[in-house]
């Protein structure tokens, strides 16, 4: 009989933290149920079969409801022992410059889908008594994000929630954690069209380490984790500091053309 294996799903697995959250529970002899919404979602499937598990894969857009139930029908009924819920993406530009539906697909993918599909595979956990939750949230959910305003409230939103769903199900099995990075290299940058931006173009995180920081803490069962030493110190100056003085200085991050031209 062929060994049982656990099963992780992991959403936004296609490239960056994700990528490395899904290649850590495979290695940590994990099945997977993987999603992103492009067709590089499939190339990451064969990166992560390698690895030696059964990979299972469906590109979809997760800001739906329907996106998120094609991933639960790839999941079929399977128990899940952990979820990564880390699909998302940026938005750089000031509010009303942006596209609505641009915005609009931020909220949707990072805040609605995401909690669609936590709402969905947690009560299983619960049911089961047994499950890990892996929010990825960000250090940009610690202060106003001028001119990355929606995401940086998206992130707000991750954030809270993660520590209320957390404290809800605390007399359960069922641990929730945060991941919370600063700047880290992956396509992020580039798809917010935050690249002529200083936080564009400054020193980021490797996203293997950044992964691995979370993994650890959600395999630990904590409460939340914010990746680097830099972004522990802001996040602290964050916590202490007025949130109008904190928009200002996000400005100076992730106003168009702040970066060297
Ligand atoms: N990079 C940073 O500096 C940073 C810092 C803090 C937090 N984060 C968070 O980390 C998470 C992962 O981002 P990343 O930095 O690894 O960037 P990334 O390389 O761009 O990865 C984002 C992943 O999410 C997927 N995704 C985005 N929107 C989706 C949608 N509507 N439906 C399905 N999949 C979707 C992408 O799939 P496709 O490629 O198919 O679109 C991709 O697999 C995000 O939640 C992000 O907000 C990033």
């Amino acid at each position: 009989m062929p060994e049982i294996r656990p099963l992780a799903v992991v959403t936004g697995a296609s490239s960056g933290i994700g990528y490395e959250l899904a290649r850590l529970c495979a290695e940590n002899g994990y099945d997977l149920a993987i999603a992103a919404d492009h067709a590089e979602i499939v190339e990451a499937k064969q990166g992560l079969e390698a690895l030696g598990g059964k990979v299972d894969a469906v590109q979809t857009d997760l800001s739906t409801e329907e996106g998120v139930q094609d991933l639960i029908d790839l999941i079929g009924g399977r128990p899940v022992d952990i979820l990564c819920a880390n699909a998302g993406h940026g938005l750089g530009h000031g509010f009303l410059d942006q596209d609505w539906n641009a915005a609009r697909h931020v909220i949707d993918t990072n805040v609605v889908g995401t909690l669609f599909l936590v709402h969905r595979l947690g009560q299983g956990m619960r049911l089961r008594d047994k499950g890990r939750i892996l929010f990825t949230g960000s250090i940009a959910g610690l202060m106003p994000g001028t001119f990355q305003a929606v995401y940086n409230g998206s992130k707000a939103f991750i954030d809270s929630f993660s520590f209320a769903l957390r404290n809800e199900l605390k007399d359960t099995n069922v641990t929730v954690t945060c991941l919370m990075p600063g700047p880290v290299d992956t396509e992020f940058f580039e798809r917010a069209d935050l690249m002529d931006t200083k936080v564009g173009q400054g020193r980021k995180a490797d996203p293997a380490k950044v992964a691995k920081t979370g993994f650890d803490a959600m395999m630990k069962g904590e409460g939340d984790v914010v990746a680097g030493l830099m972004n522990k110190l802001q996040a602290a100056v964050a916590a202490v500091t007025p949130q109008s003085a904190l928009a200002e200085l996000h400005r100076g991050m992730a106003e168009p053309g702040s970066g060297k031209k």
